[in-house]
């Protein structure tokens, strides 16, 4: 399925600037274990066949604000065809931080997605929109991508103990990429 994804270049990317030692530091910093890595597989089997539903949720999120919706536009006008694209990859990325190891792959393809929204936002939908997303937003989504799954993961049938252990593996795993996600915005030797 995924590579039928347009845009979604999981393997072909370039190399990170964050190392698997760096990695490692922020897992630890982070409380990220190998039971976290267990959990998230887990959520992963539970937000598989949900992840039309989560993107309802978090575009509706976007959609009915003004300000964060401006980055999927031109002016004042979105550009449904980018918002469609960008919706496929996003899909994807929701079972990817579930399911895949985080290793030097792992690594690069967070780092081309953090390209892509500053340096490199627009140009793999070939698109005319707002140049870059501003750092204070992507900090500030942690909140919304992190609380809004927690009802998606209690679909799953699985005990209230789990499900709050998949919750805070996923608040982690978020965190994480997030930090990955702002090496750009970041001044050189600061991060
Ligand atoms: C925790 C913070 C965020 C998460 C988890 C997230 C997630 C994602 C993902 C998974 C993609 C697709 C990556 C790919 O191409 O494979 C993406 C792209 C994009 N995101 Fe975010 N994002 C975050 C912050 C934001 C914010 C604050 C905005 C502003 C509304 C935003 C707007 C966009 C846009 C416009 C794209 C398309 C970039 C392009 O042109 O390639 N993102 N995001």
């Amino acid at each position: 399925m995924s590579e039928q994804i347009k845009g979604y270049t999981y393997g072909h990317a370039g190399q990170s600037p964050v190392s698997l030692a760096d990695l490692d530091l922020l897992e630890k910093t982070v409380f990220f274990t190998e039971n976290d890595v267990k959990n998230l597989q887990l959520a992963g089997e539970v937000l598989k066949d949900q992840t039309n539903e989560i993107l309802d949720v978090w575009y509706g999120f976007v959609g009915s604000h003004e300000h964060l919706l401006k980055y999927f536009s031109k002016g004042d006008a979105p550009n449904p065809n980018y918002l469609a694209a960008v919706r496929e990859r996003f899909k994807q990325w929701i079972l990817d931080l579930c399911n895949k190891s985080y290793d030097q792959t792992w690594l690069n393809y967070q780092h081309e997605i953090a390209l892509r929204h500053l340096v490199k936002k627009n140009v793999t939908d070939g698109v005319d929109a707002e140049p870059f997303v501003n750092y204070r937003y992507m900090i500030a989504f942690i909140y919304p991508i992190t609380i809004t799954i927690r009802g998606f993961l209690a679909n799953g049938g699985n005990e209230q103990s789990v499900v709050e252990d998949m919750y805070n593996a996923w608040f982690k795993a978020i965190v994480l990429t997030t930090i990955l996600w702002t090496y750009p915005y970041i001044k050189e030797d600061k991060f």
